[in-house]
């Protein structure tokens, strides 16, 4: 029998390179589409693409939260135009398509965890490009799901556990905020979960953590305390920091949804980041 072909867009990011990575150890033929040579606002790319897959995983973003609010067009163009498009070809050619989004979609005031079912409403431009892009896909008409991620950390690119160790490079202290609070989440294990909805294919809106809820405070006692580095931390609030973008307090996702549909039970938050730094 046939492999079955997954197209990854964005598959060199942070996110896709571990969904290549999970899909092609799933037994999976797993294709990375990124940036120079794959341009997802390029109609030709993303046809050429579509052609080639069985499914579609789209990962690709632009993710850069505080250069968004100046770059209001280009960040449309890619996270919301591009989808919409996506989905349109995906509809003519009766192909399946994993869309990822996001905690910023939220305004973060919700006293308690985010379902599916809760509005959205963004707060800076990133969140509300990505929410326009959810919604283009869902008018395109195509099979789709969409699954929101937050607080992402992994092997590739940039991310909060890899700042926090660079910055307590020769300092004593350090300042982090204890208002902000989320589901740290191993992009190894989002992979496997879009690894399951490839072969699955189930359809619909789904938020995806790892489980349990922490404040960035914690977040980074526990990163400091597990790879033995000394830095005193410091609790602060968000307003100490001065940021282009503003960002959602609670970032707390209700999993009950997703639950449902994966296999296995979601790990804790602690379990998976404690095994991330054990191989950093
Ligand atoms: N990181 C988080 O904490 C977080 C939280 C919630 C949701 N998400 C979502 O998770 C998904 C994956 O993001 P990530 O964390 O893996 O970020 P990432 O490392 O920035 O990955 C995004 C990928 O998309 C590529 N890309 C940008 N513009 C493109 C274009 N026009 N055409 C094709 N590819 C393009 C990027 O290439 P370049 O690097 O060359 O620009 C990069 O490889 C995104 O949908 C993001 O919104 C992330």
């Amino acid at each position: 029998m046939d492999r079955e072909k997954v197209a990854i867009l964005g598959g060199k990011g942070m996110l896709g390179s571990d969904v290549a990575r999970e899909c092609a150890l799933c037994g999976m033929d797993a294709k990375q589409f990124d940036l120079p040579e794959f341009d997802i606002t390029n109609e030709s790319h993303v046809r050429e693409a579509i052609e080639w897959a069985g499914a579609v995983v789209n990962c690709a973003a632009y993710t850069n939260v505080d250069k968004a609010e100046s770059e209001a067009e280009l960040a449309y163009r890619v996270n919301a135009g591009a989808v919409g498009m996506l989905g349109r070809i995906a509809k003519a050619a009766e192909k399946w398509v994993l869309h990822v989004s996001t905690d910023f979609v939220f305004d973060g005031l919700k006293d308690g965890a985010y379902s599916e079912e809760d509005e959205a409403r963004p707060l800076n431009v990133y969140g509300a490009s990505k929410l326009a892009g959810e919604k283009m896909l869902a008018e395109s008409g195509c099979a789709n799901a969409i699954m929101r991620v937050e607080w992402t950390y992994g092997e590739h690119g940039n991310n909060f556990v890899k700042k926090l160790v660079k910055l307590a490079e020769g300092r004593d202290e350090l300042k982090v905020v204890s208002d902000q609070v989320g589901g740290p989440s191993w992009t190894r294990e989002v992979a496997k979960a879009i690894c399951e909805f490839a072969a699955k294919r189930p359809e619909g809106l789904y938020h995806f953590a790892n489980g349990g809820y922490v404040s960035r405070y914690e977040m980074a006692k526990f990163v400091f305390e597990k790879l033995g580095i000394g830095v005193r931390v410091k609790a602060c609030g968000s307003d100490e920091f001065v940021s282009a973008a503003k960002r959602p307090l609670n970032s707390m996702f209700d999993c009950s949804k997703i639950s449902g549909v994966l296999d296995g039970p979601i790990r804790g938050w602690g379990e998976s980041l404690e095994e991330f730094l054990r191989e950093l």
